[in-house]
């Protein structure tokens, strides 16, 4: 059985890849609450939401005075006023399936009288979020490679429920669900036009899902925020069909599996993936210049094959689709009519026999 190691990953290492711009910074406490002006708009402008109990004229329902020109303090605390009506909220924002800052207090977000924004918002929807989450607003606003998912429609709300979600993280859905909301259609594009693989349809046509994906955490090599790799990768991995190697190179890929595969030319245990004791992914990975990256071979979401083992590979810009035509065999197995001619390996080979 091969050993795996423990993502080890941690938010801050992330963000210190970002470009090393944060490096020595530990990332800033989120605040529980917002200052915000919450006073009636002026008479004079036009209010895009306004809120019904402010609108019926009885400053009572919240103040202590009916006055509005003097209404004076609130009759309770903040949430427990907006609570005593909103009382579906209770259960939502309560516990630890709720948003501190929601359970901290309504008003960092909604202006309880009137507002320039929909929703009494007191700020542009993504606005309002990022003024709080310094740590996401680097990833979203000065990451090289961004997604699309937090400047698109609801835009954080895409994902996120702002108030409580039975769903860690606040998500709207299970993650994976999630993705494949957006990640299940056959034209969405990346921001040089490229499609991108309608992701739902390969998993299901696709029976052999890769570990983290089994597990259904796609978060596991992508940054849903925003990136510096390609493809939002949370480490890096070539982006091309050739690469000189470094173990650097495949940093995603060696957070899970062990380097020995690929750094021993000779091995009798590191890999299946050998001829006798020759390592065929040393062989075909490990080069100075023109290795293969780990695509030719493997489709890292799912495969029809065991190991992740693709039927075929785009090769070239038009994505030609390069046949691997592989076959198992109980000690190795044979790749034909694909790169090269018809070869096989088998790891029973003694070191005197001949191919
Ligand atoms: C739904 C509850 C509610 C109603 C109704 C309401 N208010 Fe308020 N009001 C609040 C809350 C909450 C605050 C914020 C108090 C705080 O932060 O301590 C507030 C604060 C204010 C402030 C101070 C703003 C600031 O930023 O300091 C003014 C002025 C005000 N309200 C006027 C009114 C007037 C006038 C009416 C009636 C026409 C009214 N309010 C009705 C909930 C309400
Ligand atoms: C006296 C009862 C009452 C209180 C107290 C109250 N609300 Fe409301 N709120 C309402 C009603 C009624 C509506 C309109 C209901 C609807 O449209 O479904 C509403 C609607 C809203 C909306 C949606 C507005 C929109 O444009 O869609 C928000 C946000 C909101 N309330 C927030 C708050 C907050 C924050 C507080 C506490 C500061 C609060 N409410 C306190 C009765 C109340
Ligand atoms: C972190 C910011 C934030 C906090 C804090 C917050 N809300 Fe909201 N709330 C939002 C956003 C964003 C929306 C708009 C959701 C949407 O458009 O789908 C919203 C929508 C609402 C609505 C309208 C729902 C609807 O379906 O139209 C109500 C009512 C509401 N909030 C009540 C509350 C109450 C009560 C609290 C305090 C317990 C609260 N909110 C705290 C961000 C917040
Ligand atoms: C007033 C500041 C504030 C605002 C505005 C705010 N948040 Fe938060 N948020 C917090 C705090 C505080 C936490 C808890 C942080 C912690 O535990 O480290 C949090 C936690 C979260 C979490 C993680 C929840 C978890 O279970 O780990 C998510 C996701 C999140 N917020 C999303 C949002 C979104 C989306 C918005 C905009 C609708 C938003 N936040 C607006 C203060 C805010
Ligand atoms: C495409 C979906 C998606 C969008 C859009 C999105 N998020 Fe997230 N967010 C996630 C996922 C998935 C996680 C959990 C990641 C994980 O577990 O590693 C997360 C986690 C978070 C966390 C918790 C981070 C932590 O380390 O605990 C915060 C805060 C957050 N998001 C804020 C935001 C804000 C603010 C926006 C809008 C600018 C936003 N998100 C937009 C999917 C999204
Ligand atoms: C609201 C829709 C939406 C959701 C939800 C969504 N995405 Fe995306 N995603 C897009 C769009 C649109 C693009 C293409 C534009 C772009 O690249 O940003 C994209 C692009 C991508 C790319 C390629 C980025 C590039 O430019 O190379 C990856 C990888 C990706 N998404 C992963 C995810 C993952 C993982 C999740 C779940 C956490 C997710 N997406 C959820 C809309 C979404
Ligand atoms: C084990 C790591 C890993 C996991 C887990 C993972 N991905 Fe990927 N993803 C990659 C790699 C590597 C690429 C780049 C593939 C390539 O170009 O050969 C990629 C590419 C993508 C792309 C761009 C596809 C294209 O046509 O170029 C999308 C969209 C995407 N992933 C979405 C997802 C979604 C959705 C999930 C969860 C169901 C997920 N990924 C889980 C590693 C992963
Ligand atoms: C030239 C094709 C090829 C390339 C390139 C390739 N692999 Fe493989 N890999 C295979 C084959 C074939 C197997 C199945 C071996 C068996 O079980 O007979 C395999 C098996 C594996 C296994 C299972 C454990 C083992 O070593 O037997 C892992 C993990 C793996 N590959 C990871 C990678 C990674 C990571 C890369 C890129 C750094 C990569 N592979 C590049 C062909 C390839
Ligand atoms: C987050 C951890 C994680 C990352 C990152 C990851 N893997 Fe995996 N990988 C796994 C797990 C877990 C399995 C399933 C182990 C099993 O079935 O024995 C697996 C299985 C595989 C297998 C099949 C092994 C077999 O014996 O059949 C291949 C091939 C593979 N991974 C290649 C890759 C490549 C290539 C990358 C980088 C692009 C990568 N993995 C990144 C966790 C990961």
């Amino acid at each position: 059985m091969h050993t795996f190691k423990l993502p080890v990953i941690s938010g801050l290492f992330g963000f210190a890849l970002l470009g090393g711009l944060w490096a020595a910074q530990p990332a800033p406490p989120v605040p529980k609450v917002r200052q915000n002006d919450l006073a009636p708009l002026p008479a004079t402008e036009k209010a895009a939401a306004t809120h019904a109990p402010f609108e019926a004229g009885d400053c009572r329902l919240c103040h202590q005075r009916a006055d509005p020109a003097s209404p004076g303090p609130l009759t309770g605390p903040v949430n427990e006023l907006c609570l005593s009506c909103h009382d579906d909220f209770q259960k939502i924002v309560a516990g630890k399936t709720g948003h501190a800052a929601a359970r901290e207090s309504c008003v960092s977000c909604h202006n309880p009288h009137d507002s320039r924004q929909p929703k009494l918002l007191v700020d542009e929807s993504a606005t309002l979020c990022l003024s709080c989450h310094e740590t996401i607003k680097n990833f979203a606003l000065h990451s090289p490679v961004k997604h699309a998912a937090l400047t698109d429609g609801a835009k954080c709300l895409n994902c996120h429920n702002p108030h409580g979600s039975e769903v860690e993280k606040l998500l709207v859905q299970l993650p994976l669900n999630l993705c494949l909301t957006c990640h299940g259609k056959d034209d969405v594009t990346d921001h040089d036009g490229r499609k991108l693989t309608n992701m739902k349809k390969l998993l299901a046509e696709n029976p052999v899902h890769h570990g983290p994906i089994a597990s259904e955490d796609c978060s596991a090599c992508h940054n849903p925020h925003g990136f510096q790799n390609f493809r939002l990768l949370n480490q890096e991995y070539p982006s091309t069909f050739y690469s000189a190697f470094d173990l650097r190179f495949y940093a995603l890929c060696f957070e899970c599996h062990e380097t020995s595969m690929i750094t021993e030319a000779r091995t009798a245990t590191q890999t299946r993936f050998r001829d006798g004791q020759t390592n065929l992914h040393f062989l075909h990975v490990n080069k100075a210049e023109r290795g293969r990256t780990c695509r030719a071979c493997h489709e890292v979401h799912a495969s029809k094959q065991k190991h992740q083992l693709r039927d075929s590979v785009p090769y070239g810009p038009k994505g030609w689709a390069l046949q691997l035509n592989y076959t198992k065999t109980p000690t190795g197995g044979s790749c034909a009519k694909t790169c090269h001619a018809t070869r096989s390996y088998d790891r029973a080979r003694l070191p005197e026999e001949k191919k």
